[in-house]
């Protein structure tokens, strides 16, 4: 893999985003069930905002439930369900005290109408934060985000509103989850799995990817640093070459 010069200086992720895997095996190597794991998870969720807060990013961009995972067992729906909830509770009032706005994206449609009430007055109360912007992902796809945003053109074009020649690549990025914020970055996945499980399929365009064996439960501010450090040492050349990359650098 070419790397960065080290006479540049090191350059740091704005937005990263996380796909938390690997609680289930944390609690079944401790002998106790999955959703102990959820549990456990919270306190590295914790741990990863801090960072993120003190560290300079930007955004930080958590997947917390996927649109696949209502396929799990009753309980454990029901668990997360009421862990988000509870999390809501206790930590809203913690992000707006330290300047995080929080955001929720995916489709809440098939959520609870008390928590989306919950998650649309955190969001509403967070909205003027500006130190770091926290996004959890709840029943989120990829493809399902992809699908919407041509949706969103589709209707502008029903309406007359734009042309349908108008719609390209940039017409779409407007319209997926998080436009607003700075390109993704990097994305870090827990667990050992080196897959993308229709996270940000389209905002991965250009992320580096940052793979560890750590569980989720496990993973610390150190574990944190590493992959920042490993993404500081990578050079991004966006289809060019590294040396044409290195010259745009130095001038
Ligand atoms: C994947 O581990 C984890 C999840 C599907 C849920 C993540 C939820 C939390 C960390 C707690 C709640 C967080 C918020 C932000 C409210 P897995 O169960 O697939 O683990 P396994 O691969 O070991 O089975």
């Amino acid at each position: 893999m070419e790397q960065a010069s080290h006479d540049q200086p090191l350059a740091l992720p704005k937005h990263v985003a996380i796909i938390m895997d690997g609680n289930g095996r944390w609690a079944k190597r401790k002998g106790k069930i999955r959703t102990f794991g959820h549990k456990a998870g919270v306190d590295a969720v914790r741990a990863s905002v801090k960072y993120a807060r003190e560290n300079g990013i930007c955004a930080l961009t958590l997947f917390a439930f996927s649109s696949e995972n209502w396929k799990r067992p009753e309980d454990e729906v029901k668990v997360l369900m009421e862990l988000f909830n509870l999390v809501l509770n206790s930590e809203v009032k913690k992000l707006n005290k330290n300047d995080v706005r929080l955001r929720v994206i995916g489709d809440l449609t098939r959520f609870d109408k008390k928590l989306v009430d919950k998650i649309r007055k955190a969001e509403n109360l967070t909205a003027q934060n500006t130190a770091l912007t926290l996004n959890i992902a709840a029943n989120y796809g990829g493809r399902w985000d992809i699908a919407n945003a041509a949706k969103q053109l589709a209707l502008q074009v029903a309406r007359g509103e734009i042309d349908a020649n108008s719609v390209d690549e940039n017409a779409l990025t407007e319209h997926i989850s998080m436009a607003d914020l700075p390109p993704l970055d990097l994305l870090i996945r827990t667990g050992g799995e080196q897959r993308i499980s229709n996270f940000l399929l389209w905002q991965c365009a250009y992320a580096e990817f940052f793979f560890t064996p750590i569980l989720w439960p496990d993973f610390n501010e150190a574990a944190f640093a590493q992959a920042v450090e490993s993404f500081s040492e990578r050079q991004r050349r966006y289809g060019m070459t590294g040396e044409q990359v290195t010259a745009a650098t130095i001038c």
